[in-house]
C-alpha cells in the first residue's frame, strides 16, 4: 500500500492527537516533524509505535525536500511564514505536494486568505482540519437519515456546541497571539459542523449559502478577579488588560439556493464549563426526524472515591480537558476516532493520494474564518451581520476584531 509521508510542524497537544490518529489511518506516516518544543519525545513514540521514522528537522524548507505532505499543527500567529517556507521549498524543487492545516486556518480573513493564495499559487492541495465533520457520530447520523430527508426535506436548524474549562497553553488565552478567545478557538467548530449537518445530503459543504450572522459573546468567568489571578499567575496573561471571551453564543443562517428554504445553525461555545471535560453537543431537527450526539456519554463510567483519589496520575487520560480525578467520571477509550481525527486523516491521505484536496480545503477554511469574523462583527456591533450585503462582506475582508486587537476591555466589560 502507498503511505503519505507527512511532515508535522508543531509537536504538542493536537500533533501528538493526530498522531494517534494516523496509526489507525494505515495509509500514511509520520516521516518528519520540527517543533519548538516537544520534537524529541514525539519521534520517539511514533518510532515505537511503527508510525515512520519521524526524522526531526531544523527547518520546514529541509523538511519539505523529503516529505509529501506537510501538516501545520503550530500556533495560529505561526501559519504565513511556515507557508511562505513551504511554497518556497516546492517552487525550488522540493519532493512537498499537499498541506494541511488544523483550524483556524487564520486569525482573521486576511492571514486566511494569504493562506488560500500561497497554496494555490504554488499548486498544493490542501486539507483545512475540521474534525467535527468527520465525526462517525456525524456522518453516520446523515446516512441512516439519508431516505429520511429524501422524504420529508432536508434539516432546518442545528445546535452546536465545544465546552471546556479552558485551554492548556498562555498562547490560547492571549487574544493577539491566538485571534480571540473562545469564539476564535472553538467557535469555528460549531459553526462548521452546524452548517455540515443542515447540508441537504449529497450537497457539497459549501451549497448552503450563508446570509447573516448574529452573536454575542461574555466574560462570564475568567474576567472575575479570583479567575483572573489565576490565570496571570498560570499562563502570565492579564485579562484586567487584554480580555478574550470565555463564552460565545450565536446563529448563522443560510439559504437553500434551490428552494430558497431558510434554515438556521446555533452555536455555543465556552470556556468556563463546569463538568467533567470537554463536550462536544450536537442536534438537529428535519420535518419530522431530528438526531444528537453528546461525547460525555460514554459506555464506560468510572468511580474513583475520596480515598483513592491520590492513585491518579493524570486524570486526562480518562478525556481530554477533564477537571476532575474523582467521582464518577465519563471516560473515553478511543478519543482520536470519538472526535474525528481518524476519519479526517484517512480522507486527507486518500484525495492527496489521488492528487485532489481534501473534502475540506483552504477555500471552505477560509468561509469559516469569514463566518467567525461576521460572528465579531455582530457582538462589536450589537448588530445582526447581513452577508447578502457587498459592502459588508468587503469590511470583512481586512476587519480585525477588537478582541484580537488587544481591546477586549471596550467591549467585554
Ligand atoms: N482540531 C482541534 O480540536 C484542535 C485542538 C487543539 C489545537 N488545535 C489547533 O492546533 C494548533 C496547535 O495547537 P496545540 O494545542 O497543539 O498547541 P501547543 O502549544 O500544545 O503545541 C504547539 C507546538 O508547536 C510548536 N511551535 C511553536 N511555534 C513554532 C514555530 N514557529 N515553528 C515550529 N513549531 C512551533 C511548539 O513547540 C509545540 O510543539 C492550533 O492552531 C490549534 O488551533 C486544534
Amino acid at each position: 500500500m502507498e503511505k503519505l509521508k507527512v511532515g508535522f510542524v508543531g509537536a504538542g497537544f493536537i500533533a501528538q492527537f493526530q498522531a494517534k490518529a494516523m496509526l489507525q489511518a494505515r495509509n500514511m506516516e509520520l516521516s518528519g516533524l520540527l517543533a519548538r518544543k516537544g520534537a524529541e519525545a514525539l519521534s520517539g513514540w511514533a518510532r515505537e509505535h511503527d508510525l515512520g521514522p519521524a526524522t526531526i528537522y531544523k527547518s520546514v524548507s529541509e523538511m519539505a525536500k523529503h516529505v509529501d505532505t506537510i501538516a501545520i499543527y503550530s500556533p495560529n500567529y505561526t501559519r504565513i511564514e511556515i507557508m511562505e517556507e513551504v511554497v518556497s521549498a516546492k517552487r525550488a524543487g522540493g519532493r512537498v505536494r499537499n498541506v494541511i492545516c488544523d483550524k483556524p486556518l487564520g486569525r482573521n480573513m486576511k492571514e486566511a486568505r494569504r493562506l488560500v493564495e500561497l497554496a494555490e499559487g504554488a499548486n498544493l492541495n490542501t486539507a483545512y482540519f475540521e474534525n467535527q465533520i468527520h465525526m462517525k457520530a456525524v456522518q453516520t447520523q446523515l446516512t441512516q437519515l439519508a431516505p429520511v430527508q429524501k422524504a420529508m426535506g432536508p434539516m432546518v436548524l442545528t445546535r452546536s456546541a465545544e465546552e471546556h474549562a479552558g485551554p492548556h497553553m498562555p498562547w490560547f488565552w492571549n487574544p493577539m497571539e491566538q485571534g480571540g478567545g473562545v469564539l476564535s478557538d472553538m467557535g469555528c467548530h460549531s459553526i462548521a459542523v452546524g452548517w455540515y449537518a443542515l447540508t441537504p445530503v449529497g450537497k457539497n459543504p459549501t451549497f448552503l449559502k450563508p446570509q447573516s450572522v448574529s452573536c454575542e459573546l461574555g466574560l462570564l468567568k475568567w474576567g472575575q478577579p479570583k479567575w483572573r489571578d489565576e490565570l496571570l499567575k498560570k499562563h502570565g496573561v492579564d485579562y484586567s488588560k487584554t480580555p478574550a471571551e470565555d463564552f460565545a453564543t450565536g446563529m448563522v443562517t443560510f439559504k437553500n439556493p434551490e428552494t430558497h428554504q431558510k434554515v438556521k445553525a446555533q452555536f455555543t461555545d465556552s470556556w468556563m464549563f463546569e463538568k467533567q471535560g470537554l463536550r462536544l453537543f450536537m442536534d438537529g431537527m428535519g420535518p419530522g426526524y431530528a438526531f444528537e450526539i453528546n461525547t460525555l456519554t460514554s459506555p464506560l463510567n468510572i468511580f474513583i472515591g475520596d480515598q483513592a483519589a491520590q492513585a491518579i496520575a493524570d486524570q486526562e487520560s480518562a478525556l481530554e480537558k477533564a477537571t476532575a480525578s474523582r467521582g464518577l467520571l465519563s471516560v473515553q477509550t478511543n478519543e482520536a476516532d470519538l472526535y474525528g481525527y481518524v476519519d479526517e486523516n484517512r480522507d486527507a491521505a486518500e484525495k492527496f493520494l489521488r492528487g485532489q484536496d481534501a473534502l475540506l480545503n483552504f477555500s471552505y477554511g477560509l468561509e469559516i474564518t469569514r463566518l467567525v469574523m461576521a460572528a465579531y462583527m455582530s457582538s462589536e456591533r450589537k448588530q445582526v451581520v447581513d452577508l447578502t450585503d457587498a459592502s459588508t462582506c468587503q469590511e470583512l475582508e481586512n476587519y480585525i476584531p477588537l478582541i484580537q486587537q488587544g481591546r477586549g476591555a471596550e467591549v467585554l466589560f
